[in-house]
Parts: C-alpha cells; structure tokens; sequence
C-alpha cells in the first residue's frame, strides 16, 4: 500500500496510540488526517504538534450517531473518499461485574463497539470510493483472551476482533484490506491506573501496526512469542490459562481495581 496522498480518518487520534499512528503516519508522508475526540483542546493541540499537516478535526463521541453523522458530513465536504479508517478510540472500566456501575457497562460497549460498528457503516460508501483503502480496527489482547475483572471490556474487543473478521469477509471482492490490532498494556493515559509492570511503548504499537497495513497483514498481536502461545492454549487448552488465572487471582483483583479509563 502506497501511504503519501492516503485521506486517514482515525478515532481517539488525540492521545496514546492513536496520536502515535498520526506522528508515524506523518514521517512516512501522509498529509491528511479527520479525527474524532471528545475534547477540542486536545484536537487543538494535535494542529499545533503537526504543523503543515491538513486536518478535519471533529469534537464528538463516536458512541453518539448524530457525532458519526456531522464527522462524515465533514470529511465528505472536503474529501472524495476514505483511504484509510483507523477506528482507534476506546475506553474501559474494569473490576468484579457487581462493581462496575451500569453506566460504564453500557458506555463501554457503545464506544468500544457499537460506535465503531456504526462509524464503519457510515464511512463504507466513502471507503468504497478509495482506489486503495484500509479498515483497521484496534481491539485488544483482551479480545484474544479474555482475563478476568475486565468482562465488559473483553467482551467489546472480542466484538471488535469478530466485526473485522466479518467484514473482511464480506468485503472480500473490494480493494479493502481489513485488519484487526491486538495491543497488549501500552504505555498511555488509558493505563494510568492500572498496576502494570510491563508496557509496550506507543511506538512499538504504531509501527507494528502500521508495517501491518503495509504488509497486508490480517492480526497484528502484540507481546512476542509467548503471547501468540498463550492464544493457542486459550483455544485448544483454555484449563492451562485457568490455572494461571487461579494462581494469580487476588493479584489480579487488586490490580484492576482502580482501572478505569472512561
Ligand atoms: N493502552 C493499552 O494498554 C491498550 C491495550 C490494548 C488495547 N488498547 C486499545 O487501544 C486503543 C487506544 O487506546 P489508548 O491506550 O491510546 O487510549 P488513550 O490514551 O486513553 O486515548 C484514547 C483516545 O480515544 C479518544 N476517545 C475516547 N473515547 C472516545 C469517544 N467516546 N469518542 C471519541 N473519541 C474517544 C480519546 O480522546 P477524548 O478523551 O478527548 O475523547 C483519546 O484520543 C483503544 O481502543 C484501547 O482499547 C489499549
């Protein structure tokens, strides 16, 4: 895929990984970018960090279709198609099930997925029109295998992991290559509270993802060897990961406890 002259639409490009897409994206030439977030000043600030660079900025909730509807209004009066969507924004709320509030059960789906399943409906017609386009949806290690504490939340990436895997299906004759991101803890706001000894950088989460895109890859997963592993024991051994589960159970009680992101 040829990246200079691509129109990039990405949600949640204000912070953490999806700025980090945006900085890369801009070293390898691309110049046109619409982002959706739900705080201007920090659209605001992304103007002023890239400076020379074209951008659709849209304050707006991508769990809120009127939100999806004026940011595709926008990128439609300005551009002819969609290159590439990158449907980044996402939140969480972790804890035991009875502990998170119903508003966060419900606002985690709607952001995490349904937004994202909506935004993808609505931008499809332009991303048809693109000669070259890509669909690339960040869900999580968590909708690979899901953990416990993090119910809600694995169950919107697991969601996100099997909308794209649809879709590439169902687009199968378009040029649209469809792909799905699986970041293990990245070292960004959303994990501000979450006790973790290890993260993945942003860059390393952009430039894998983005060498993805280049190389037509279909799941980028994140966290090495062992990782892809522990994917294969959770499908044909899923008793395996249990035990670990089971050993590590109050630490990963505690460790979730304050991990909320929303
Ligand atoms: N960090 C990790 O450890 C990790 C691991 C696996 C997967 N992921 C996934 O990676 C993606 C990016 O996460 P991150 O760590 O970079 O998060 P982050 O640093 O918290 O950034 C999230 C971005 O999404 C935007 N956003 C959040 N809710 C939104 C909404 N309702 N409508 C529009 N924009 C919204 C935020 O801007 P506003 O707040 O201004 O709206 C911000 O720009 C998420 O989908 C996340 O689930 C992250």
């Amino acid at each position: 895929m040829e990246l200079e002259h691509k129109k990039v639409l990405i949600t949640g490009g204000s912070a953490g990984i999806g700025k980090e897409l945006i900085k890369q994206f801009v070293d390898r030439g691309v110049k046109d970018f619409a982002v959706i977030g739900r705080s201007q000043s920090k659209l605001d600030a992304l103007q002023k960090e890239f400076e020379g660079i074209n951008f659709i900025l849209v304050a707006g909730d991508v769990s809120k279709l009127e939100d999806i509807e004026h940011l595709l209004e926008q990128v439609s009066s300005h551009w002819e198609c969609i290159d590439l969507l990158i449907n980044n924004a996402g939140v969480v709320s972790a804890g035991a099930l009875k502990d998170i509030s119903d508003e966060d059960i419900v606002n985690q789906i709607n952001i995490n997925l349904t937004g994202l399943i909506l935004l993808t409906k609505k931008a499809l017609p332009l991303i048809l029109k693109s000669k070259e386009a890509g669909i690339m949806n960040i869900s999580s290690g968590l909708g690979l295998i899901a953990k416990p504490f993090y119910s809600v939340y694995a169950a919107t990436k697991a969601g996100v992991k099997h909308f794209s895997e649809a879709m590439r299906r169902e687009l199968i004759f378009e040029n649209v290559h469809v792909m799905t991101v699986y970041p293990t803890a990245t070292d960004t706001g959303m994990m501000t509270n979450a006790k973790v000894d290890h993260m993945d950088s942003t860059e390393l989460v952009a430039t894998k993802s983005i060498d993805g895109l280049l190389n037509k890859k279909i799941n980028v997963i994140l966290g090495g060897e062992k990782r892809l592993k522990d994917v294969d024991t959770n499908l044909n051994d899923p008793l395996e990961i249990d035990k670990t589960v089971m050993e590590n159970y109050e630490a990963y009680k505690s460790r979730t406890k304050e991990h909320r992101a929303m």
